[in-house]
């Protein structure tokens, strides 16, 4: 199997990888199937991701995925994050085996699972971003 150097790179040396404290938001996401597990956490001051880190006990791939993603993600408005895609991370990385596509999902619906207990609390989902959180009830295994 091929790994480009990007995928390499955060899996050797992940960015963000902790736990915040005092997160506002918080998402847990598992695979039954190859039983990889992913913590996200979200700092979240005036509608922006001001800071992001993930706690991941997985694969290599969903190890990298979990570091672009929360790259990918700080700095941004909750509604842009939001719009964050597994594909879009895996372009990020450089691209990922097809076999390993299903672990760049685990990392948006961690993403998508923290926004939701977010949107969820505060009362932000209606009509326009309801479907955005459909992916967090997609088998992550479908997309290998
Ligand atoms: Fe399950 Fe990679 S093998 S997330």
């Amino acid at each position: 199997m091929q790994y480009s150097d990007r995928v390499m790179d955060h899996f050797m040396n992940p960015r963000n990888v902790g736990e915040i404290e005092d997160a506002e938001a918080t998402g847990l996401i598992g695979n039954a199937k190859c039983g990889d597990i992913m913590k996200m956490f979200l700092k979240i001051e005036d509608g922006i991701i001001v800071d992001a880190k993930f706690k991941t006990f997985g694969c290599g791939a969903a190890i990298a995925t979990s570091s672009m993603a929360t790259e990918m993600i700080k700095g941004k408005t909750l509604d842009e994050a939001l719009q964050l895609t597994n594909k879009a991370v895996a372009e990020a990385l450089g691209g990922l085996p097809p076999v390993k596509m299903h672990c760049s999902l685990l990392a948006e619906q961690a993403v998508k699972s923290a926004l939701k207990e977010y949107y969820e609390k505060h009362d932000l989902i209606n009509d326009d971003n309801r479907h955005l959180f459909d992916k967090l009830n997609e088998d992550a295994h479908d997309h290998a």
